[in-house]
């Protein structure tokens, strides 16, 4: 009974869920993670094979570090906590063999073709609900929504990465500097995934449970003096209007990541390993 697990990505989130999971070892078994030095050499990181003998993890629950091969052979779940660049460069290899795959780094599936890759299976995609709440909703009302608006206030740090525009790292680490909250951009989900590709999961997130990401507008708020991350998510259509405002605290390792993510993920495997009742 229970599933074999792989963590694709060891940090904030993937450390956080393996110490979730551990308190539920009959039920999910973690066999290893992921990390870019294993991916980087997948091949020669198969068990056994010189080189594979690096473990991660906390006393206790040191796992080894695997292969993309070798995770594909043992595990029957691979949960990414990773970027959407990996799932971009591993996902359709994953499922494609036949191993199911948990999705935190949804907005690599703003990429219409890349999430069709992924549901083609045959292994499973799984998307976490991650951040926020209220997707069953909206997936129950899609084809019936005429607009969802999303609004996040984050820190301005949170929102910053090496590969944002200047324009954008201008305006948002200007906040940091006069102390006042700024709205730093508007668009739709591609443009929010492309400038915040691991930032603004959540968009995608209402996108893909919607079924069609041009009903989500994105606004971004740079707020220095936010202690949470809040998202505002305001739904209209003909099922109901709705209005969620969720407020995260900020991961401790990352504050770019709330602390929900990865108890979303962990509770979201155990639904998967059969464990306890659900809602559906
Ligand atoms: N769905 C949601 O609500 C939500 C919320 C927060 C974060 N996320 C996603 O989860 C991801 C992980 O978040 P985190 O806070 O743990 O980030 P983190 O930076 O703390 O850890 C990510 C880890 O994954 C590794 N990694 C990144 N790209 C990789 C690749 N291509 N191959 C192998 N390893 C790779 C990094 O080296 C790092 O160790 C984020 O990038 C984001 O896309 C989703």
């Amino acid at each position: 009974m229970g599933i074999d697990v792989v963590i694709l990505g060891y940090g904030a989130i993937g450390q956080a869920v393996h110490g979730l999971l551990a308190e539920h070892r009959s039920e999910v078994r973690v066999l290893g993670v992921m990390d870019r030095a294993s991916l980087a050499e997948t091949d020669h990181c198969r068990a056994g094979a010189p080189g594979s003998d690096r473990v991660l993890g906390p006393a206790g629950l040191k796992v080894p570090v695997l292969g993309l091969s070798r995770a594909i052979e043992i595990a029957d779940l691979v949960i990414e906590c990773a970027s959407p660049s990996a799932i971009r460069a591993h996902g359709p290899r994953i499922t494609g063999a036949g191993t199911d795959l948990l999705i935190a780094s949804l907005g690599a599936l703003a990429d219409g073709r890349l999430h069709g890759m992924l549901t083609a299976g045959p292994g499973r995609c799984h998307l976490s609900t991650g951040a926020i709440g209220g997707l069953d909703l909206i997936r129950a009302s899609a084809g019936t929504i005429k607009a969802i608006e999303l609004e996040t206030r984050k820190l301005p740090e949170a929102l910053l990465h090496p590969g944002l525009p200047e324009r954008l790292r201008g305006s948002i680490t200007g906040t940091t500097d006069s102390g006042t909250p700024k709205l730093v951009f508007t668009g739709s989900v591609p443009e929010a995934v492309q400038s915040f590709p691991s930032n603004i999961n959540v968009a995608a997130a209402l996108g893909l449970a919607a079924g069609n990401m041009d009903l989500v507008d994105v606004r971004i708020i740079a707020d220095p003096g936010a202690v949470l991350t809040s998202h505002t998510i305001t739904v209209r259509g003909d099922c109901g209007n709705y209005r969620f405002e969720i407020q995260n605290f900020p991961d401790p390792e990352n504050p770019a990541t709330s602390a929900l993510t990865a108890r979303s993920m962990a509770s979201g495997v155990l639904r998967l390993a059969g464990r306890g009742s659900h809602f559906i």
